[in-house]
């Protein structure tokens, strides 16, 4: 499996920033922002992210622009990760090689972590200094936001995930499962990403949601592969917990190597949007294809 490219200095690009965001917060409850820092700074691969900033490069969006959009994105996602952890949803106890949050603090502080890194996103999207351009679109940002975290997003995708679990569901209803509850935040990567450009036009966000769309679900169909085939050294978490939680999965419907064929075909779908398009598409290619061959 190949690295991405510049992906160190985007890491480090993103963990300053959002080190800096807490580092400015009022100090109130000292427990609460250290467990926050915990969920948000500790590890992680920053995919949204770097999703965000290649896609910003690709059509000459400003970097300081995306710095907003990726911050943002990433906080959601440190939540979401701190609550889906919780004992209560997969009542998990590793994430990122360390103690869930929970574990680590307690539960009702990884309860108001998950709550305040969420509110932190929506902070981050009316208090970032945007550049002009971007400042009267900040509106569009938030409304982007919004629709792939809550209830018509990710949210929504874990209730249905939840309420999937020990039951046998069609194919269409995981496949819509697996579009919110992870799609739905990488999709708003490229599109709030996208956004931040003068340059893309409608049919050009059209492709690159198109692109989001097959490679956010691949996304989630890979994080149901490697939680069999790689390790819990791997994964920084538990391997083997969808099977243990009678989770509903690709591969619990469709066997490993369906799952690995769904994975290929979405990957070649994404790739044939990213050809109709004017631009050098390089390095979301890339991407695409680290997602579909990552192994944590
Ligand atoms: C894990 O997300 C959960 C899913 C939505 C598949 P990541 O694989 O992006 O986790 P981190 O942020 O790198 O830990
Ligand atoms: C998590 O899906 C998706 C979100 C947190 C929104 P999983 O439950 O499969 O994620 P992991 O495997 O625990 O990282
Ligand atoms: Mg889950
Ligand atoms: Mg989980
Ligand atoms: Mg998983």
């Amino acid at each position: 499996m190949t690295k991405l490219a510049h992906i160190d200095d985007v890491q480090t690009r993103i963990n300053d920033y959002l080190s800096k965001k807490l580092a400015s917060l009022t100090l109130n409850d000292e427990k609460l922002l250290a467990a926050m820092r915990y969920g948000l700074l500790i590890g992680g691969k920053r995919m949204r992210p770097y999703l965000a900033y290649i896609t910003g490069a690709t059509l000459d969006a400003k970097q300081g622009d995306i710095d907003g959009v990726a911050a943002a994105i990433e906080c959601i996602h440190a939540y979401s990760l701190l609550h889906d952890d919780l004992p209560a949803m997969d009542d998990d106890d590793l994430r990122r090689g360390q103690p869930t949050c929970h574990k680590a603090f307690d539960e009702a502080t990884a309860i108001l972590a998950g709550d305040s890194l969420q509110t932190l996103a929506f902070d981050i999207i009316a208090n970032h200094e945007f550049s002009e351009a971007v400042d009267t679109k900040r509106i569009n940002l938030l409304r982007y936001l919004v629709n792939a975290a809550g209830y018509q997003g990710m949210c929504g995708g874990q209730a249905l995930d939840l309420a999937a679990t020990d039951k046998a569901i069609s194919l269409t209803a995981l496949e819509n499962l697996h579009s919110l509850k992870t799609g739905a935040l990488l999709e708003a990567s490229v599109k709030m990403a996208a956004e931040c450009s003068n340059k893309a036009t409608l049919y050009d966000k059209e492709q690159l949601a198109l692109y989001a769309k097959l490679i956010g679900l691949a996304y989630q169909v890979r994080d149901d592969i490697i939680d069999i085939t790689s390790t819990q050294e791997e994964l920084g978490k538990p391997s083997g917990s969808d099977l243990a939680a009678n989770k509903s999965t690709y591969p619990a419907l469709l066997g490993l190597q369906g799952a690995q064929e769904k994975a290929e075909n979405l990957y070649q779908q994404a790739l044939q949007a990213l050809a109709t398009l004017p631009y050098n598409t390089q390095s979301l290619s890339d991407f695409a294809t680290f997602i579909v061959s990552r192994k944590h």
